[in-house]
């Protein structure tokens, strides 16, 4: 069963743009050997993403997000059974916020 969960979360005031880019290739390495992917927005301090892959992986990987403690305030926004992923190329790609949201009502 493919899943495909968005949520958003507030990321805490240490986190550096170093430390971010660390996080996310990190993030993209981890998801590339489960199959997992999706894409991220960080804006100030708002965190957006949205991952894809099989159920109990993304149950898994959701309640590690969930638990880290480099962000706060995670609060799931969807969570949707689906035949196909939207982002099949990005093992785990930041994208600017707009273009997060025109993804999101397939636009781009
Ligand atoms: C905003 C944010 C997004 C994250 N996205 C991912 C992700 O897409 N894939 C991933 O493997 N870890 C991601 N992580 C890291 C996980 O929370 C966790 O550190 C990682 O799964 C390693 O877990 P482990 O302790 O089992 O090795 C993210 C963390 C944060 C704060």
């Amino acid at each position: 069963m493919l899943l495909r969960l968005a949520y958003v979360s507030r990321l805490n005031s240490d986190m550096t743009e170093e430390r971010i880019a660390e996080m996310i290739e990190a993030a993209a390495s981890a998801n590339a050997s489960h199959d997992v992917t999706g894409v991220i927005a960080l804006e100030g301090l708002r965190v957006c993403q949205v991952i894809e892959g099989d159920g109990a992986d993304i149950d898994r990987l959701f309640d590690n997000i969930r638990a880290d403690p480099r962000h706060a305030e995670v609060i799931e926004l969807d969570r949707a059974e689906v035949s196909t992923r939207r982002y099949p190329e990005w093992s785990m790609v930041r994208l600017p916020m707009v273009d997060m949201v025109l993804h999101a009502y397939a636009v781009l």
